[in-house]
């Protein structure tokens, strides 16, 4: 079954018919909310607010372990994050969507793995492209079904969080590569690959990063808002053609 963890701006999906929700327990403590199951265009999907349903567990306090072992507890094979971001490269201006390919992290004091040595054999997972490519092109295909523009690749940086970047920082980002930052990438993605899901993120740029265009003095955060739900109307979109276009949720 396709499992979609929405992020700001997207604590529900309008076109998820619901059949019934369930309140999960893991070992490794409660996910941010009930699972909510339900049917887009008659097909089977799952969904889960990632900051809680009234989007009040912020990105360093989200259980991210609990998370990903209810959604494969529950049956999930393929994962698709939606976050927002801020953007860094020149073309990821507010508004825009795009399916990152490549991942750096910043983050700390997380707990990013499963495989924490308690009495387990070492594990080390293989991580060069971290996110599912057949997912990714799942989603680029649906963009394209949908008429939804969305950038095929970037390099998404996960910071720490809850504050935003300084500019100095977001110049270090740059330098080293980032196209994109968010605060909840990591350790998503790597727990979701230990788990052995398919993982693939769509990312909406909600602010240029600090420092960058219209962020050179501060990042206008009222502004936010208002992009995120435009731009998540489309992410609905694209992931309703997902869903019809892969028919087998
Ligand atoms: N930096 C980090 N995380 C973010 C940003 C940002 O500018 N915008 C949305 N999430």
């Amino acid at each position: 079954m396709l499992a979609i963890i929405g992020g700001t701006g997207l604590t529900q999906l309008a076109n998820l018919e619901i059949t019934h929700r369930q309140v999960m327990r893991t070992p490794y403590g409660e996910p941010s909310g009930p699972m909510t199951f339900g049917t887009i265009k008659q097909h089977e999907v799952m969904f889960l607010a990632r900051h809680g349903y009234g989007h009040t567990i912020p990105p360093h306090s989200v259980n991210y372990r609990a998370n990903l072992w209810a959604l494969r507890d529950q049956g999930a094979q393929r994962v698709i994050a939606v976050s927002a971001v801020g953007g860094i490269r020149a073309d990821l201006v507010p508004g825009t969507l795009v399916v990152p390919d490549q991942i750096i992290d910043y983050t700390h004091d997380r707990a990013f793995t499963f495989f924490d040595g308690n009495e387990q054999a070492v594990t080390h997972i293989d991580f060069t492209l971290p996110y599912s490519e057949r997912v990714r092109q799942e989603l680029l295909a649906a963009a394209r079904h949908a008429g939804e523009a969305c950038a095929d690749g970037g390099v998404y940086a996960a910071t720490q969080g809850p504050r935003l970047d300084t500019a100095a920082e977001v110049n270090r980002y740059r330098r080293d590569g980032a196209d994109m930052l968010g605060m909840t990438g990591m350790p998503e993605a790597a727990l979701a690959r230990e788990l052995g899901l398919e993982y693939a993120a769509i990312a909406v740029v909600v602010n240029p990063a600090a420092g960058i265009g219209s962020s050179t003095r501060a990042i206008e955060l009222d502004q936010i808002g208002p992009v995120a739900q435009t731009a998540m109307a489309r992410v609905r979109h694209i992931l309703e053609c997902v869903v019809e276009c892969d028919g087998a949720a």
